[in-house]
């Protein structure tokens, strides 16, 4: 059988989600949930990254141990995860016993290797991306994302031959040109690889809020040697084996440096398959504004369902812009798709034309074409061209739309024509369904068929059909 194996980030669980985690969370499920109904055997992994300052500085302050901090918020994530319909697999937290072993096992194997060596590091840290800066990144002694005045630290550490890498990770980008997406992101990826690179510092000894390395325990690792290895930590789970390596990392942009350099040197190392593919989607901004705790403005993802409901939420986040690219969340905006695409376009083609097929029967005839839509939805979402693909099924929406307002079967009573259209819908909702899937799966119980391939595939059934209830109520 067909193996899929998608991931998200694992987040800080510093504080509850907000849409910007939400986002790529919805993409990686509406990517599990395509590929599942292509017939693949899925692994969807999220999660929680646990370990380092971030999470102790924030528990200090709540006067709680980290574990017992991070114990606390873990309801919060799969809380949201539920409200917004993600079907994960596993939620991997980096406190997990099963992880922290394997991440020793290959702390000391890339040791073994000869690839950690013992030194100093002295640099500018921000606590809040976990990492140091070089003077050249920073701006004015700030983090360059945080804008928050960076910290000059020194301590003794071990670190990782991230230099000895550099022409493995060029020959890697060269032959896989797939192994980093967006092609924009991938450009500045290499040019920065290409300019050489610093050796990674893996160690802290000044917390102990990490995993100890087995080669000298008066040593923690550093958050983001712990971090990527959930994703390969995860499939030594008995069963799982058989998932690595995995079809795709989605990240957003700021972290994909770590993942398009630190991962693949890393597991080279060790001897572990590289993943296929790495995406790095854009940054919402929230009414033209960067969201962050000062200013207040995260849209929580209670908040994001609550405006017109989990598949209007799901639906915009990924139809608003194109995936790869920035966007800007406005609740005006959702309403505003959420009634005049959602309500308007499929809401009332569904009440439409199950009204008329309660009053009039179906009969079955030839369908309409659905091939090419069928095909450009495939090939948009497999190319994380989300937008696009929902962009092409509201214009077949659109055809059908037309197609019943020229045959006018309310007027005819023609059974046919209703068929024609329950038809369309039926494929409409079964290519909406990674998208919007309780909806998707409300319009298969009104038109009696199931969300698959093989109905995909097939002509409706002609069954008894009720009207259906409203599926989008409009929001003023
Ligand atoms: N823990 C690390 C990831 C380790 S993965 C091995 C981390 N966590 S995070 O909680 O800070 O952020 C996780 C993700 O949320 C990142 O992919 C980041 O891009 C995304 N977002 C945070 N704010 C965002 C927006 N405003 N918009 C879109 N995505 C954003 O980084």
């Amino acid at each position: 059988m067909a193996k899929y194996y998608v991931t998200t980030p694992i987040y800080y669980p510093n504080d509850v989600p907000h849409i910007g985690h939400a986002y790529t969370t919805i993409a990686a499920d509406v990517l599990n949930r395509w590929n599942k109904l292509q017939g693949k055997e899925t692994f969807f992994l999220t999660g929680t990254d646990e370990h380092g300052k971030k999470i102790a500085e924030a528990a200090e302050k709540s006067k709680l141990t980290p574990k017992e901090f991070a114990d606390k918020l873990i309801p919060e994530f799969k809380k949201a995860w539920q409200l917004l319909n993600i079907d994960y697999d596993r939620f991997i937290r980096t406190t997990d016993k099963d992880h922290e072993k394997i991440v020793q096992e290959i702390l000391q194997r890339v040791h073994d290797k000869g690839d950690i060596y013992k030194g100093e590091y002295e640099g500018l840290y921000c606590t809040a991306c976990e990492a140091y800066y070089t003077e050249k990144d920073s701006i004015d002694n700030c983090c360059p994302i945080h804008k928050r005045p960076l910290e000059k630290l020194k301590e003794e550490s071990y670190f990782f031959r991230l230099s000895k890498y550099q022409p493995f990770l060029l020959d890697l980008y060269r032959n896989n040109p797939q192994f980093i997406s967006p092609d924009k992101r991938r450009k500045e990826i290499i040019n920065r690889v290409k300019e050489g690179l610093h050796d990674l510092s893996i160690s802290r000894t000044s917390f102990n809020w990490g995993i100890p390395l087995p080669f000298d325990k008066k040593h923690f690792s550093y958050v983001w040697f712990d971090a990527l290895l959930n994703y390969y930590s995860a499939t030594k789970e008995k069963g799982r084996e058989k998932f690595w390596p995995a079809d795709i990392h989605l990240v957003g942009k700021d972290i994909l440096w770590f993942h398009a350099v630190y991962w693949p040197a890393i597991l080279k190392s060790a001897g572990i398959k590289m993943p296929k593919k790495i995406f790095a989607h854009g940054w919402w901004t929230v009414n033209g504004e960067k969201m962050s705790k000062t200013a207040g403005n995260a849209i929580k993802i209670k908040e994001l369902a609550d405006i017109a409901g989990t598949d209007s939420a799901r639906y915009f986040l990924l139809r608003e812009t194109s995936f790869g690219d920035d966007g800007d969340f406005s609740k005006e905006m959702l309403i505003e798709r959420h009634n005049n695409e959602l309500a308007n376009k499929l809401g009332n083609l569904v009440s439409r034309v199950s009204a008329l097929a309660e009053k009039y029967g179906l009969e079955k005839a030839k369908a309409i074409d659905s091939k090419k839509v069928i095909k450009k939805t495939k090939d948009y979402i497999e190319d994380l061209k989300f937008d696009r693909a929902i962009y092409e099924i509201f214009a077949f929406i659109d055809k059908t739309n037309e197609f019943i307002q020229k045959e006018k079967p309310w007027e005819t009573h023609d059974s046919k024509v209703i068929y024609q259209a329950s038809n369309a819908i039926k494929d409409s909702a079964i290519l909406l369904y990674p998208f919007i899937p309780e909806t998707s799966e409300k319009i298969a119980g009104i038109f009696n068929f199931k969300i698959s391939l093989d109905s995909l595939n097939k002509p409706l059934k002609t069954t008894k059909i009720k009207k259906a209830p409203i599926l989008f109520e409009k929001i003023k």
